[in-house]
């Protein structure tokens, strides 16, 4: 048995409790009910019910839905998916909410709702908050067609239009806390999350799957996922999104300044501390989940637990946005200079920086002695291509310092003085 660790885990959103920063996104792994109670049994803290809607609701799925990309040999750098919201409607999600607030007290329950006009959107609002909802959290992103606006468009892409939303939801689900979830395909994600929070939402989520086309099967030509000989666009989630949802909450937290429920792309704790460094309150998952189950949420308490731990934070909730600080524009990052610094003993000679540096970067690195790369001081401008490529992760940046500069100086001077 390991010890605990003695960081506090446990945070506050939007005025509600959780026992720590984990839980499950509306997807599949909340779509059912005994599915939800193994989650809770598992360890996690709450989970975001797959998006619910009024009954008569079509929700015409197509399969095969799912599909994935490779990175080489390591499967699904990213996953697709050509789902609809669930098929289950708010009269089922009610009973659901009813007996999961009974027997978890603990845990966090979270309604995702949709509608498709005013009477609807506050219906379903009225009754996930009526059944004892914690907090609702409302799709203002599904990538497979909106409800409402022209076919394509999500809501989340329109400010006004969702505004006006967010103002009936709010009037349906009264004292129950809002989540708007929008998503990263907009111009300016930052706009949008402003007009929702004047609007009254209480917080958002950011994002959402990724409008992507996920590759084309090379002898049928036919895209996948290959539905009956058609296929259509996917909503791309998973590691390969991460970056993007990083940004967009980035831009959320600096710009507009509202709680934030993170989900895109967290696959482990290392992920969800970076979501939470830029201002994330909550971290949903949903691709880890489907694609290594409920238990890794036993990774993610332990490893962020010690993590925090080792750094002398006492509480997860103490550096919700504290990387925020270093983002700044192009314009306002210091101009210096810097230089690899490759640790010979671990470099295995595989060539790849001398190879990058002479076909991408400024021909700085050549094969020396026993086949290790120098690199030429004066050439290289410190791109750090060769250390983002290296397989071995052998090769650091570190700052020029004025001795070194004034080292080679003096070398290129001696060698000119020494040329006949
Ligand atoms: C198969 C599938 C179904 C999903 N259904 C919903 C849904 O009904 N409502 C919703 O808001 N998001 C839905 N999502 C999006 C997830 O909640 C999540 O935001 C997205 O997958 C990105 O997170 P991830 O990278 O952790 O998977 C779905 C995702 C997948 C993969």
């Amino acid at each position: 048995m390991y010890p605990k660790s003695k960081t506090d885990l446990s945070v506050e959103f939007c005025g509600v409790k959780f026992k720590h920063p984990f839980i499950l996104a509306a997807a599949p792994p909340s779509d059912d009910l005994e599915m939800v109670k193994d989650a809770f049994r598992a360890g996690w803290a709450g989970a975001v019910l797959k998006t619910t809607s009024v009954e008569g609701t079509d929700v015409p799925i197509a399969y095969p839905m799912m599909s994935g990309i490779d990175f080489g040999s390591k499967r699904l750098m990213g996953m697709g998916n050509i789902d609809l919201i669930s098929e289950h409607h708010i009269d089922v999600i009610e009973k659901r909410v009813v007996e999961l607030k009974k027997e978890f007290p603990e845990n966090r329950v979270i309604t995702s709702i949709s509608g498709s006009s005013k009477e609807s959107w506050q219906e379903v609002a009225k009754r996930a908050a009526a059944a004892g909802a914690d907090l609702i959290e409302c799709s203002f992103s599904c990538p497979q067609g909106s409800m409402g606006l022209k076919p394509g468009m999500m809501l989340g892409q329109d400010p006004i239009a969702s505004a006006q939303v967010v103002g009936w939801i709010k009037e349906g689900a009264g004292k129950i806390p809002v989540i708007i979830k929008l998503t990263p395909q907009v111009n300016d994600i930052a706009e949008i999350a402003k007009a929702v929070k004047d609007a009254g939402a209480d917080a958002v989520c950011v994002g959402n799957t990724i409008p992507s086309l996920m590759g084309i099967d090379h002898d049928s030509f036919i895209p996948i996922p290959n539905v009956g000989g058609r296929s259509t666009y996917s909503g791309l989630s998973g590691a390969a999104v991460k970056p993007i949802s990083l940004r967009c909450i980035s831009l959320v937290s600096k710009e507009v300044g509202i709680p934030i429920a993170g989900s895109g792309g967290a696959m482990n704790w290392k992920d969800a501390l970076e979501f939470m460094l830029l201002g994330a309150g909550v971290v949903e998952f949903c691709t880890a989940v489907m694609h290594y189950g409920y238990d890794i949420v036993d990774d993610l308490i332990e490893g962020m637990s010690f993590h925090l731990e080792r750094l002398g934070v006492k509480s997860v909730q103490d550096i919700i946005g504290k990387s925020l600080e270093y983002i700044v524009s192009h314009d306002e990052l210091p101009r210096e200079d810097w230089r690899p610094d490759i640790d010979l003993d671990r470099c295995v000679k595989c060539d790849l920086c001398v190879i990058a540096c002479r076909d991408g970067g400024h021909r700085a690195i050549s094969i020396g002695e026993e086949r290790k790369p120098v690199v030429d001081d004066e050439k290289c401008v410190g791109c750090a291509l060769c250390s983002t490529m290296c397989p071995v992760k052998c090769i650091s940046m570190k700052k020029r310092q004025v001795e070194d500069k004034a080292k080679v100086k003096d070398e290129v001077e001696s060698k000119k003085e020494s040329q006949p």
